[in-house]
């Protein structure tokens, strides 16, 4: 596939929709074909499983809210990712699988044999393809969900809504994940600018793009 596939992940009110608008317009400013996108949803099938997960407080227990995000993830991929990655198109999408790790996998808990679940399901519906690149976007929990909070009609509380101790158990999961591919991850304070943060993330995605 000739496009480039760059996910944006961290805890909540990290600021990446905005990083993400922004560096759309930077791309795009060069000429670059870019494509926003989203999980939960992205395509027409994710988006219609997206409010079973993100709104509410549906006690679904911890395998089958990895189904359901992986159902959506798989419906994504095919009908929206793959076939832009062919076209060489650059996909930034704002969360991917690594919040599943993170969120399912670490967020109650440290649990081996989930985590263990959630590789062998990621590898049963996307094999061995992954992001070209990922930034972690990396803030306090305490700083980011004042921020989260603060948004004005915000419905999709389900995730923000868990004790403060969930949320650092998130920041140590991306950390730790970053920590394991180097190569791959850029992990950026979120507690600068926006300005100063787009920079950051400017000079990693100049590297990759011509
Ligand atoms: P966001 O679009 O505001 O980041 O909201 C998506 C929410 O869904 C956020 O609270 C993180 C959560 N989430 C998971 O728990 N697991 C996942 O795999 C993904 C993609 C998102």
């Amino acid at each position: 596939m000739s496009g480039l596939f760059i996910t944006f992940e961290g805890g909540e009110g990290a600021g990446k929709t905005t990083q993400i608008r922004l560096l759309k317009e930077a791309l795009e400013a060069r000429g670059k074909e870019v494509l926003l996108t989203r999980e939960p949803g992205g395509s027409e099938g994710g988006e219609m499983i997206r409010p079973l997960l993100v709104s509410g407080h549906a006690t679904w227990d911890a395998l089958t809210e990895v189904l359901l995000f992986s159902a959506a993830r798989r419906d994504h991929l095919i009908h929206k990712i793959w076939p832009a990655l062919e076209q060489g198109k650059i996909i930034l999408c704002d969360r991917f699988s690594d919040s599943t790790m993170a969120y399912q996998g670490y967020g109650r808990g440290d649990d081996k044999q989930l985590q263990k679940k959630l590789t062998q399901l990621y590898e049963m519906i996307a094999g061995n393809f992954e992001p070209d690149l990922t930034f972690v976007l990396d803030i306090d929990p305490n700083i980011g969900l004042k921020r989260s909070c603060n948004r004005s009609g915000n419905t999709e509380r389900r995730f923000e809504d868990m004790d403060i101790a969930f949320h650092q158990n998130l920041r140590q999961a991306f950390l730790k994940i970053a920590k394991e591919k180097p190569e791959r991850y850029y992990v950026v304070s979120a507690e600068q600018s926006v300005e100063n943060i787009h920079q950051e993330i400017m000079k990693v995605v100049d590297q990759y793009v011509r």
